[in-house]
C-alpha cells in the first residue's frame, strides 16, 4: 500500500503578520500623492524589512497597477527574502483559466519577478464557477508561477468548494483573506475562522485596523476624509469610542503599546494573520511593534466583551 505523501507545509506557516499595500499608488480612494508620497511608502517598506515583517500583500486592481508597480521597484533593492501575496480579480468578462494566466503573467511583469509566493482569487463573483478558478490556480503552480494559491472573500461552503477542487490536484489551499477586526468578528461567530483552523488554511485578515478607525486617532471631532467618512461618520465614531478607550488602557497595561498594536496582536491572538496597511515609515514601524509579544488572556475576553457591546449597536 501506497503511504500518504506528507502534506507540504504552508508557505504562510510561522508568519505573524504581514503588510497591505493597497495604498500603494492608490490616488483616488487613500490619497496616494496627495497625503503622502513614494518616499513615505518607501519608508514603510524599509522599516517592514527592518523589523522582521516579510509578507506584503498586493493586488491588480490596487491603483490599477499601480500597488504591484511600486512593491516591484522597492523589491529590487530589498536585501531580505520577501514574500509577495497578489490577487486576480475574475471580472465578469474574465470567461476562461487562460484569462487567470494571462492576468497573472502581467502582475509579475509589474512586479518585476518570476514567481510569486502566493496567488488569490480576489472575491468569488460570477459568473465563473469556483472550480473552474482553482482549476486556472493548479495551472499557475504547475507552471511555476507562484508558489501557493489562496481564496479571498469566500464563506465556509465556497472554501470547502474551492480546497475540495484543489485537493484532488494534490494543491494545498493556503489561505482566506477575509476581513476581519474588532469591530467585525463574523468570520468567529459564523465558523470561518475554526474551519480555516481545521483545515491549515491562514485567515489572513484584511482591514485589522478596520480602515484606520483601530488606531484610535480617528474621533467625533476628527473624522476620517475621503471615502471613509460614509462608512466611519460621527455616529460610528462616538459608538466605539469605548472600545477605542480600553484598547489604550490595555496598550498602557502591556508596555506601552498603542491601540494599533493591541488591536493587531488581538487578531493574532485568535490565530488569524493581520495585514496592515500601512502609508508611511512610522506607520509601518509602529504596526511591526505589534508582533512578537502576546495579550494576556484576560485582557482578550475584556476586548471580546467590549467589542461585542459595541458591535451589538453598530
Ligand atoms: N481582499 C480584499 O478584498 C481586501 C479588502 C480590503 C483590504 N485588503 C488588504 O488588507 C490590507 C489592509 O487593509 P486596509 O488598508 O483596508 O485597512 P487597515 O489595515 O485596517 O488600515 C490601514 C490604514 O490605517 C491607517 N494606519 C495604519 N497604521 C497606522 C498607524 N500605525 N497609525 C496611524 N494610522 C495608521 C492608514 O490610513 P490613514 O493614515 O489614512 O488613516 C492606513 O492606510 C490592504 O492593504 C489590502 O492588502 C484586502
Amino acid at each position: 500500500m501506497n503511504e500518504a505523501a506528507p502534506a507540504k507545509e504552508n508557505i504562510l506557516a510561522g508568519i505573524e503578520m504581514g503588510v497591505g499595500v493597497w495604498a500603494w499608488g492608490e490616488r483616488l480612494i487613500w490619497g496616494y500623492g496627495r497625503d503622502y508620497s513614494l518616499g513615505d511608502l518607501r519608508g514603510a517598506f524599509e522599516s517592514s524589512i527592518a523589523a522582521g515583517i516579510r509578507l506584503f500583500d498586493t493586488a491588480e486592481i490596487y491603483g490599477q497597477g499601480q500597488s504591484e508597480q511600486i512593491l516591484g521597484q522597492f523589491l529590487k533593492q530589498a536585501q531580505e527574502p520577501v514574500l509577495v501575496a497578489t490577487k486576480f480579480m475574475p471580472f465578469p468578462w474574465r470567461l476562461s483559466r487562460q484569462s487567470l494566466m494571462g492576468a497573472l503573467k502581467s502582475s509579475l511583469k509589474r512586479l518585476g519577478l518570476e514567481q510569486v509566493d502566493l496567488y488569490q482569487i480576489h472575491q468569488p463573483l460570477p459568473p465563473v464557477n469556483i472550480e473552474t478558478w482553482m482549476e486556472g490556480l493548479t495551472e499557475a503552480v504547475n507552471a511555476g508561477l507562484t508558489r501557493a494559491v489562496g481564496v479571498s472573500n469566500y464563506d465556509r461552503r465556497q472554501m470547502q468548494r474551492a480546497s475540495d477542487r484543489l485537493q484532488r490536484e494534490g494543491v494545498h489551499l493556503a489561505s482566506n483573506q477575509v476581513e476581519y477586526h474588532l469591530l467585525n468578528r463574523k468570520v468567529e461567530k459564523n465558523g470561518l475562522l475554526r474551519q480555516c483552523q481545521e483545515q491549515e488554511t491562514a485567515l489572513i485578515a484584511y482591514s485589522p485596523l478596520a480602515m484606520g478607525v483601530l488606531t484610535g486617532k480617528y474621533s467625533p471631532e476628527n473624522l476620517p476624509q475621503g471615502v471613509r467618512s460614509g462608512r466611519f461618520g460621527r455616529k460610528y465614531l462616538e459608538k466605539v469610542q469605548p472600545l477605542l478607550t480600553l484598547l489604550k488602557r490595555i496598550g498602557a497595561e502591556h508596555g506601552s503599546k498603542t491601540p494599533s498594536q493591541v488591536a493587531l496582536n488581538w487578531v493574532m491572538c485568535k490565530g488569524a494573520l493581520p495585514i496592515p496597511g500601512a502609508k508611511t515609515l512610522l506607520q509601518a514601524e509602529q504596526n511591526a511593534g505589534a508582533s512578537g509579544w502576546r495579550l494576556s488572556d484576560e485582557a482578550v475576553m475584556q476586548l471580546d466583551e467590549m467589542s461585542d457591546r459595541v458591535c451589538s449597536d453598530l
